[in-house]
């Protein structure tokens, strides 16, 4: 993991670093050197632009360029990265993660680097930091052979009053940001509900939040029949985790529930060849809750919080659950699985009705729930329902804060008709494909406990780049709504 400090930028000429990072604008008098950059033409000769120029570097977000200094800065590398125009105003704090994000991520096998960027307030110190600390990510626990050593420490050139926290609380959220890319990013055969658990054992022990594992014989007894039932076909027996944190002056209580499928096979309705490999990434809404625990308690805000992991492993067998199978949840509503394959709500059901037990101000479910979310908004935009518009919409609004796309979305009543069973309470299959991720919506608002404002995250997209890596977001793992969710924990904390 990357450390991040801070410094003030008196001479970013003498910086001792081994890659100075500087912004350019792109406009129409051609490129300009953003705030930060002040001081290094004149030391490279008055020929920065110029060798810029004949870089064809137009300045446009997303595009890095490296010059070495030879000799003329301390740095032996100078990465100039795109912001795009210069603003009229402030700058977008999202543009600056990912300016950051990107010029870390060209870095691989540097040691140091230093962020000489915009960063007049805290909240862009933080905004670099974050970004920064993100772009620099990489998985290598399954290669073998020399790889390129990690940046071991990353610089962030402000003296922005109250820097300093903001710079810390990024490393913190960066941290647990990490944490899940490197659970999703886990083959499932080094990630299995009961190894999940022992890590969040291991994690909670380690950051003081208290613990609560469901084993399968704990949870027959407790009555968690959708776990169960998803869970019954593997080898690898499913598991419940409850975390929780509080703090003496909290005023609220959020609690959060993930789909923690660590691997999502289909069962019996089996998934075609061609993706299914994709689905280890299947417990990234269970990852997200656990990292922002993790952050939160870190963090110590002032606010109780509880997270709910709903782990199982949705295999073919012989004890798999059959299409037409009929099982009692935990809320007591029985459900008829027409489709083993729409498991991830039968273990979000249980996670959800048991979370009314913690009496909390609102329940918010995060899941790679349904392909539909992609179909309507694309890889990268997750949908958000809710039983409140008004915690939707602040949902959605917190999302975009810490630079995660979402989108509101409707759980139209006409639809819930789609979802009743012949024989069982409520069936888990809508007939109509159309409006997917509104019918999974759907079906979860039916277990609710009565009274609780909830709002569910469907991070199907999200949570898993297959494409090329962009910003500060790598291939696979990408860490979604851990984020959003540690966001929602901070607008709940009390004072
Ligand atoms: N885990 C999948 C959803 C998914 C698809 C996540 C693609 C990430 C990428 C989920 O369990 C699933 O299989 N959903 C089905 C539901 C259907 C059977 C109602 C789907 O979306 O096709
Ligand atoms: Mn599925
Ligand atoms: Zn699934």
């Amino acid at each position: 993991m990357t450390t991040v400090r801070l410094n003030p930028p008196d001479n970013v000429v003498s910086f001792d670093t081994d890659a100075l990072v500087v912004g350019v604008h792109s406009g129409p008098d051609g490129l300009r050197a953003a705030p930060g950059a002040e001081g290094l033409d004149q030391a490279l000769g008055g020929k920065l632009a110029e060798t810029l120029n004949a870089m064809g570097v137009k300045g446009k977000p997303g595009e890095t360029a490296k010059v070495p200094t030879f000799g003329a800065l301390a740095a032996p590398l100078l990465v100039v990265v795109g912001l795009g125009d210069a603003p009229e105003g402030d700058y977008d704090i999202e543009a600056l993660r990912r300016a950051a994000g990107v010029a870390t991520r060209s870095l691989a096998g540097t040691a140091r680097a230093a962020l000489a960027l915009p960063s007049a307030s805290a909240e862009q110190a933080g905004a670099l930091a974050l970004g920064g600390l993100l772009g620099a990510y990489s998985f290598t626990a399954y290669r073998t052979g020399e790889q390129p050593a990690p940046l071991a420490e990353l610089t962030v050139l402000s003296d922005a009053e109250g820097a300093e926290a903001a710079v810390e609380r990024a490393s913190t959220v960066a941290a647990s940001v990490s944490l899940v890319r490197d659970l999703v990013n886990t083959p499932p055969s080094g990630l299995w509900p009961a190894r999940f658990a022992e890590i969040a054992e291991q994690t909670a022990a380690e950051v003081g939040l208290s613990v609560e594992v469901l084993d399968e014989t704990a949870l027959k007894e407790g009555g968690y029949g959708g776990i169960v039932a998803v869970g019954q076909g593997s080898a690898n027996p499913p598991r419940l985790v409850r975390l929780a944190y509080s703090h003496p002056e909290a005023a609220k209580t959020v609690a959060f529930v993930g789909k923690g499928i660590t691997f999502d096979s289909g069962g019996l309705s089996i998934k075609p060849t061609s993706g299914m490999d994709w689905m280890k990434s299947d417990m990234g809404g269970a990852g997200a809750v656990f990292g922002a625990l993790v952050a939160i308690a870190r963090l110590g805000l002032k606010v109780n919080a509880v997270g709910y992991l709903c782990l199982a492993e949705n295999m073919p067998s012989g004890t798999a659950q059959r299409p037409s199978d009929v099982f009692t949840s935990f809320a007591g509503k029985t459900v008829e699985v027409l489709d083993t394959d729409a498991e991830g709500r039968l273990v979000l059901i249980d996670g959800i009705a048991r979370a009314g037990q913690d009496n909390p101000d609102l329940i918010v479910d995060v899941a790679t729930l349904t392909g539909a979310q992609i179909v309507a908004l694309g890889w990268r935009t997750a949908g958000v329902m809710a039983n409140d518009d008004a915690l939707r919409e602040e949902v959605v609004a917190i999302a975009g804060e810490q630079g995660e796309a979402a989108w509101g979305m409707p759980l139209p009543e006409e639809l819930r008709k789609g979802l009743d069973s012949p024989v069982a309470d409520i069936a888990n299959l809508h007939p109509e494909r159309f409006g997917g991720m509104l019918t999974a919506g759907l079906f979860l608002k039916e277990f609710v406990p009565d009274g609780v404002k909830w709002a569910h995250i469907d991070t199907a997209g999200p949570a898993f780049n297959k494409g090329e890596p962009h910003g500060y977001t790598p291939k696979g793992g990408t860490g979604a709504m851990t984020r959003t969710l540690i966001g929602i924990a901070e607008r709940y904390t009390a004072g």
